[in-house]
């Protein structure tokens, strides 16, 4: 993923550049540039696509670069908005040729800039970025700081970049807002860098730059300012728990993807929420809004599925509209009745599946309307479809889908209350799950602070080849997704069932070795999954009883996982960071290989 680094000093650094780079590269990343300016304002540049090897090359053979430069800047690109090409690399330029700027992440509102910048400036690549890079050449107004203060505050989330001014080629420019960037001091040179890892090792201490905060960076000194006014900053010492707050204080990436849930639900409702007057706020839910759709109809595979699983109770739940979910790889088979009232919706996380790609180019064909909920932006579903969502929940690395789940009900949530707040239905319930949704990254906290009784439980489960995940109603969808991750991840057989289906059937399997995880919350259907849970302890069966906090019955259950009280609509989200840390303990317990599972790949991109 994308990587800034960028320093002002005075010693012929190149080598130790491109080293960095190779430094970070198991970031996921598409191109990787470098950039340096000498004191006259000229500037060197190399670019190459895919591997920092290419780069490497490319700068060994350069000539120019014994020459002295003032300012450095490297950055490896993951490709947002705009293919992966030379042209669409960074830094961007002004069209006066005399401001060049580095981003990391996505500017939301870039479709609306470049339409008014269109009318005086030429764009040549299709990336967000460079609208900033235009920007600041129409506010520019003789001071560099308030310029790129009024740039900052037309960008609607999320960046951090790093400036240059050919014309004050020895000042170096950062700013962030969301994303990350530390300023690192260093013998005579400053640094400033998007991710803290690129420190490792090598820096004692630190100073963060907090969001709409701009560092000036000028003769190996450096200077913060918010707004107009410049600020003290404290430094930050670097200690041993910093970094095991990285990747590295997780055995796995997977758990590491799972500890993030809490901040990836936030990037998905920010800015589409306004949390003060409970309301949805965001352009294309409003078009959805304004169109005649009679029926909708949703296409997804794996988890993506299962998420919309959860979103058809959702959604018929609150905007009274007949949904009907499917999986892609049977929807290409079956056959085909379009409709022009249908809206048809596809949502894939690795941006490139088969089946969805291939669903979504047969509704196309017969000139249906398309939404697609991606997790990449300018991805080929988002290409293809005619009106899109992100979930923001940036590059999931590893096979198991998990935070990027919950990114994709968080959207989902958004939209059933878009479409239920536009239909008039009791917008003060919808303002009411509005203001819980607010609370439940806390929430999600809290669940990951008792990973330890996940573990334990693991250490007591582990040894059964066999489970059932049961639900009703609302968690059906959470159930499957919970019964997936186990059999990706620790190879164990896992069934989910309605409760009240067992009798029609599964009942038959009962056996002390098959234990049962009940998902039972108080606010859904509790009294009749109870009974349900009974007829099972009549046969012997383990049961493991997902309940509300506090919600105990005696002598029902084995054993329990709380999960907090929320309003009903949430509950889908809450048994999945103890369901998805239970099975990740069970795998450990089984030596699998948690962040890369037999037979699977990430992005399913065959038939
Ligand atoms: C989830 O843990 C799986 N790896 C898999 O089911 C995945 O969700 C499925 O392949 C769909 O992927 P997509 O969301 O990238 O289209
Ligand atoms: N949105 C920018 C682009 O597509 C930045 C991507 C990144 O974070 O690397 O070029």
């Amino acid at each position: 993923m994308c990587w800034i680094f960028a320093y002002n000093w005075k010693e012929d650094s190149i080598p130790f550049l491109v080293d960095w780079l190779k430094k970070l590269e198991y970031r996921w990343y598409d191109s990787a540039w470098v950039f340096w300016v000498n004191k006259n304002g000229e500037i060197y540049l190399e670019k190459a696509i895919w591997k920092v090897s290419n780069l490497a090359s490319k700068v060994e053979h350069n000539k120019d670069k014994k020459k002295v430069f003032t300012c450095w800047i490297a950055h490896t690109r993951w490709a947002t908005h705009g293919k992966v090409t030379l042209e669409n690399t960074h830094p961007h330029h002004s069209q006066n040729d005399r401001f060049f700027v580095v981003h990391n992440w996505i500017i939301e509102n870039y479709m609306t800039l470049k339409e008014d910048l269109e009318k005086k400036y030429n764009f040549y690549s299709q990336t967000d970025t460079e609208v900033i890079a235009k920007l600041i050449e129409k506010l520019f107004d003789g001071d560099i700081i308030s310029t790129i203060s009024k740039v900052t505050k037309k960008l609607v989330w999320a960046y951090s970049i790093a400036v240059i001014d050919k014309e004050n080629p020895d000042v170096l420019i950062g700013a962030k807002l969301w994303s990350p960037m530390v300023i690192w001091v260093w013998e005579d040179a400053i640094f400033l860098s998007s991710d803290i890892n690129a420190l490792w090792k090598v820096a004692s201490e630190f100073t963060t730059l907090d969001d709409n905060e701009t560092v000036v960076i000028k003769n190996w000194k450096y200077n913060v300012y918010s707004l107009w006014e410049k600020i003290n900053k404290e430094t930050e010492e670097i200690t041993p728990d910093l970094w095991l707050a990285d990747k590295w204080k997780f055995e796995t990436f997977t758990e590491k993807e799972i500890n993030e849930v809490p901040q990836v639900l936030k990037n998905a409702l920010k800015w589409r929420i306004n949390f003060e007057t409970r309301t949805i706020t965001n352009e294309t839910l409003e078009e959805l809004n304004s169109l005649d759709i009679k029926h909708i109809e949703i296409i997804a595979s794996g988890s993506s599925y299962y998420a919309w699983v959860v979103w058809k109770n959702w959604f018929e739940e609150l905007s009274w509209l007949k949904t009907e979910v499917r999986v892609s790889s049977e929807f290409l088979y079956e056959k085909f009745i379009p409709n022009k009232k249908t809206l048809y919706i596809f949502m894939s996380q690795s941006w490139e599946t088969a089946d969805v790609r291939e669903s979504i180019r047969m509704v196309k064909e017969k000139w249906c309307l398309t939404f697609g909920i991606v997790n990449v932006v300018w991805s080929t579903i988002a290409r293809m479809c005619d009106m899109w969502l992100y979930t923001h929940s940036w590059i999931e690395i590893w096979v198991a889908s998990t935070k990027n789940v919950v990114a994709q009900l968080a959207v989902l949530l958004l939209m059933s209350l878009s479409m239920w707040l536009k239909r008039d239905l009791q917008v003060s319930e919808a303002k009411n799950i509005i203001e819980k949704l607010w609370e439940l990254d806390s929430k999600l906290e809290w669940l990951i602070e008792k990973h330890n009784h996940y573990k334990n439980l693991a250490d007591k489960y582990s040894k059964y080849n066999n489970f059932f995940y049961l639900w009703r109603n609302l968690v059906y969808g959470t159930a499957c997704e919970c019964s997936l991750k186990i059999k990706e991840l620790s190879y164990v057989h896992a069934e989910s069932y309605s409760t009240w289906e067992l009798k029609h059937g599964p009942l038959a399997l009962v056996w002390p070795n098959f234990p049962c995880i009940v998902i039972n919350p108080k606010s859904i259907m509790r009294e009749k999954t109870i009974s349900n849970i009974k007829e099972i302890k009549a046969r012997d069966w383990l049961v493991l009883w997902v309940i509300t906090s506090g919600d105990t019955v005696k002598d029902i259950y084995d054993d329990i996982i709380e999960i907090p009280k929320s309003h009903p609509i949430l509950t889908p989200f809450l048994p999945l960071i103890p369901l998805w840390l239970f099975a990740v303990e069970v795998a450990k317990n089984l030596n699998r290989d948690i962040d890369k599972p037999q037979n699977l790949a990430k992005s399913v991109t065959v038939e």
